[in-house]
């Protein structure tokens, strides 16, 4: 097997879906064996790209939990060492939207949004780190947010989870950089998702959705296999010298403001 990933092993959170599932495609196009885990099995319109990596990859997993219960990942992660014999990437995509004006929001919700994007990112983080520090090698990725680096009208707790995923990435780059472990974020601008469908066709964020396309420099959204191009360079040792980034994918999003004369 050739590829820049051939002969390692990725475990991918959120991989029924999404820019989870893209990855997991692109992981396998570059020879990764896969272990997918996200709370719900794949299914045909949403996570298209996993089925396509399922036929591609010289292994695949999946395993159903949620990134919040402590328990059940180093259970998973524990299989998936014994199964495919190491981890050599982490990618955390697991996540929800969320947000709302702070003085009508539930406490409830808050944690919610907290738990799965912020504390899920630590907890497999935790798991999969105890294989990393045995091999003295990885490369770990999480995707946070254009909104964890800047605001968005109403972005309150994914916001304050996706800045807290920043700055967990610069600082897990720096405990075990010397352990020969890497730790990158991706910052993607709008991409489309069953997420962002959800909200910003089917949902409160219809109303501004050309308004967001606009504040994309090159006047579109971004599609899940950009996000995975990039989540491809972080992982593979092309990028061997680059540890606690935050880089931002996202058409020019976070470049400024266009404004009209
Ligand atoms: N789509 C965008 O515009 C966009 C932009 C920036 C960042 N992101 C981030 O990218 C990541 C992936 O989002 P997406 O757009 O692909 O969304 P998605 O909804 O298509 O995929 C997210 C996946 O995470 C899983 N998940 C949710 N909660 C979980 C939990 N508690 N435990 C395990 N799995 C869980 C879901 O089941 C789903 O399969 C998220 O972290 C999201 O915040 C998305």
């Amino acid at each position: 097997m050739t590829g820049r990933l051939a002969g390692e092993v990725a475990f991918i959170t959120g991989a029924a879906s999404g820019i989870g599932a893209a990855c997991a495609l692109r992981f396998a196009e570059e020879g990764a064996a896969l272990a997918g885990f996200d709370l719900e099995t794949p299914a045909s319109d949403t996570g298209e790209d996993w089925f396509a990596a399922r036929e591609i990859a010289p292994e695949t997993l999946f395993e159903r939990g949620d990134v919040r219960d402590e328990q059940r990942v180093q259970q998973v992660v524990t299989s998936v060492r014994e199964r495919l014999g190491r981890i050599d990437v982490l990618l955390n995509a697991a996540g929800v939207a969320g947000g709302g004006m702070i003085h009508t929001l539930d406490a409830e919700e808050w944690d919610r949004v907290l738990d799965i994007n912020l504390k899920g990112t630590f907890v497999v983080s935790k798991h999969v780190l105890t294989a990393m520090l045995e091999q003295q090698s990885g490369s770990i990725v999480n995707i946070a947010s254009v909104e964890g680096i800047e605001g968005f009208l109403g972005g309150s707790s994914y916001n304050a989870s996706k800045g807290g995923v920043v700055l967990l990435t610069k600082n897990m780059a720096i405990d075990y950089a010397r352990a020969g472990i890497r730790c990158n974020a991706i910052c993607p601008g709008f991409i489309n998702t069953p997420m962002f469908r959800a909200v910003m066709q089917d949902g409160p964020g219809k109303v501004i959705a050309e308004q967001v396309r606009e504040a994309h420099q090159l006047g579109r959204f971004g599609e899940p296999r950009e996000i995975a191009a990039a989540a491809l360079f972080l992982a593979s040792a092309e990028a061997s010298f680059v540890t606690g980034v935050a880089l931002p994918v996202d058409g020019g999003y976070t470049a400024g403001h266009r404004f009209h004369f």
